[in-house]
């Protein structure tokens, strides 16, 4: 072979292996990207169907990690609140993770309705949903007659946080869950918006004199500052170091404007 051939033949054995290698990389890149893990709610897909508010497998197989997997000693034998229940979803995976009892507070009927349906295979003594205002609905509820309290993509939706706040305390709970969108803000600030009160996932309209319903999302420091206001230690949920991969319908918890925590009354 001429010189000249045997360069040509190296120097293409050279990028094609480089290719390859570039290609296999770039592969199994593509791969873990979209590795998404299986969880808990693939087994039970009603939970697709019965809400129009972020029911994507993904989100909901990775909130269940953060939720209910990394609460099970606050769950499993406990009298738990869901507070705006929604169609059920946190209700019926706290019962399956081993819940006493689950009363769920939730305004809007159609999602009641949805909620009740749900969880029917556990029997109406392990579960009451009340329709209705929470605030309302907590103010009934006896003190010392939960024990684990979820408060789940609800305190970013209210104005009034630091009265939500009391009336979870008065309750007394040993465990408080919370999910929450914040603002990104370094600021110790809370961030007002208009909701649509016509869409399930937001704001209930509670007053008729309401023309626009308002929430008001806090930031990290500041929902901080609330909680800690009531002596309490809230403990997150470490989102970015627990293997996830793909982050498809999660990239809030990612960019760090939504959180998951938890409360305990002995610390
Ligand atoms: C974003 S969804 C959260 C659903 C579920 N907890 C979760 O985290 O996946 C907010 C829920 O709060 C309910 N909600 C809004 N305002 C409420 C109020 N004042 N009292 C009770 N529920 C309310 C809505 O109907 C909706 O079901």
């Amino acid at each position: 072979m001429s010189y000249v051939a045997e360069l040509v033949s190296d120097v293409s054995y050279k990028i094609g292996h480089a290719t390859k290698r570039v290609v296999l990389r770039a592969g199994r890149r593509f791969a873990q990207a979209n590795e998404i893990r299986p969880g808990f709610f693939d087994q039970y897909p009603q939970f697709f169907e019965t809400s129009e508010t972020t029911a994507f497998a993904n989100r909901l197989n990775e909130r269940h990690r953060a939720i209910i997997d990394a609460n099970r000693d606050a769950i499993s034998g406990k009298r738990v609140l869901d507070i705006a229940s929604h169609d059920g979803r946190w209700s019926f995976a706290a019962l399956k993770a081993g819940a006493a009892h689950i009363t769920g507070l939730e305004a809007r009927e159609h999602l009641i309705k949805a909620a009740t349906e749900n969880l029917r295979d556990f029997g109406s003594d392990r579960f009451q949903f009340i329709q209705g205002d929470a605030y309302k609905a907590l103010a009934q509820l006896e003190p010392g007659s939960i024990d684990t309290i979820m408060c789940l993509g609800f305190f970013y939706h209210v104005t009034e946080h630091m009265t939500l706040l009391s009336l979870i305390e008065r309750l007394k709970p040993q465990h408080i869950i919370i999910d929450t969108g914040v603002a990104a803000d370094a600021r110790s600030v809370v961030v007002w918006q208009v909701e649509n009160h016509e869409f399930e996932s937001d704001a209930f309209k509670t007053a008729n004199v309401q023309k626009a319903v308002l929430a008001g999302v806090p930031s990290k420091p500041a929902l901080d500052m609330m909680l800690t206001s009531l002596g309490w230690k809230p403990r997150y949920y470490d989102w970015k170091n627990v293997g996830i991969r793909n982050w498809a319908h999660i990239d809030d918890y990612q960019e760090d404007y939504r959180v998951t925590l938890r409360v305990d009354a002995n610390r």
